[in-house]
């Protein structure tokens, strides 16, 4: 008799930002394919009902708080006796350019990003590490590889984690563990933190219009599953020669935006 496996069976997995938008969709795609999951949120109502719908656990956590993390490792591994991905994905956009950026929202966006992503690395390594190995997956952006004017502190912050990213992965190729930490690299994806951008920047309630199926399509702009999919790759093992990788899903969004 022949068992369907998933692409990432038995495979323990924590993602933050899990209670809405991409981390949501992460959630949800892991789950369908085997793994056991571990999410995070700052939002505890909604992260539990993501919890609920996929066979996971919930934690509450703010990723920038640095003492939430060691307990959060080690409750995974009490819970499961491993760790096999981690996603760092929990974020926030500011709309602030280099002029209009506050001392209080430069060191906001960083601390969630930036302060969040290196503690979330540094504390999963040696789980990960007793593990067998793992797979470290960082959600950076378009913005980190064009510079957005409207999010410098934003920009800053993903750019950080891009360069941390493969700073990570050479020392785990190093240190022979098993570990590998790649970027992704989403451009604009029908999310909550998308809608609002629209509507500040442009005026458009994605949400409000007649079909927002039609007019997400019509202004380019992705859905959580493309980048979900992704995720999933790179959690599987059909990915264990990527690594230090930064993987751009934007329908060649950013190539045009050079081009031009
Ligand atoms: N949507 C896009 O187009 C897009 C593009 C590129 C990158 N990203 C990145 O993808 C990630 C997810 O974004 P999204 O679009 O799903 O946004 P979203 O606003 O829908 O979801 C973000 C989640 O992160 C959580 N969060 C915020 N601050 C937190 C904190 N301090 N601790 C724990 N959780 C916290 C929020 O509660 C929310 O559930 C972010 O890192 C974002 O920068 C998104």
């Amino acid at each position: 008799m022949t068992t369907n496996r998933g692409r990432v069976d038995g495979k323990v997995a924590i993602v933050t930002g899990a209670a809405s938008g991409l981390g949501r969709a992460d959630a949800l795609r892991l789950a369908e394919e085997g793994a056991r999951l571990v999410l995070t949120d700052i939002n505890a109502e909604a992260g539990l009902e993501v919890a609920t719908s996929c066979g996971g656990t919930f934690v509450a956590q703010d990723v920038g708080d640095e003492a939430t993390w060691a307990p959060l490792i080690e409750s995974t591994m009490n819970a499961h006796g491993r760790l096999d991905v981690l996603v760092n994905n929990a974020g926030i956009a500011r709309i602030d350019t280099i002029e209009s950026t506050s001392t209080e929202t430069w060191r906001e966006v960083m601390n969630v990003h930036v302060d969040a992503t290196f503690f979330g690395c540094r504390a999963a390594i040696p789980a990960m590490t007793s593990s067998g190995g793992g797979s470290i997956i960082n959600m950076s952006s378009t913005a980190a590889l064009v510079g957005l004017a409207p999010y410098l502190a934003y920009s800053a912050a993903k750019g950080a984690i891009r360069a941390m990213t493969k700073s990570i992965a050479s020392h785990c190729r190093g240190e022979r563990n098993g570990i590998r930490c790649n970027s992704v690299h989403p451009g604009s994806i029908s999310t909550p933190m998308v809608h609002d951008a629209l509507s500040t920047l442009a005026g458009i309630d994605l949400m409000d219009q007649p079909d927002p199926e039609a007019t997400r399509i019509a202004l380019g702009i992705g859905e959580p599953l493309d980048v979900a999919n992704m995720i999933l790759f790179l959690s599987s093992d059909e990915s264990k020669h990527v690594n230090g990788a930064e993987l751009v899903i934007d329908n060649a969004d950013t190539v045009d935006q050079v081009r031009r």
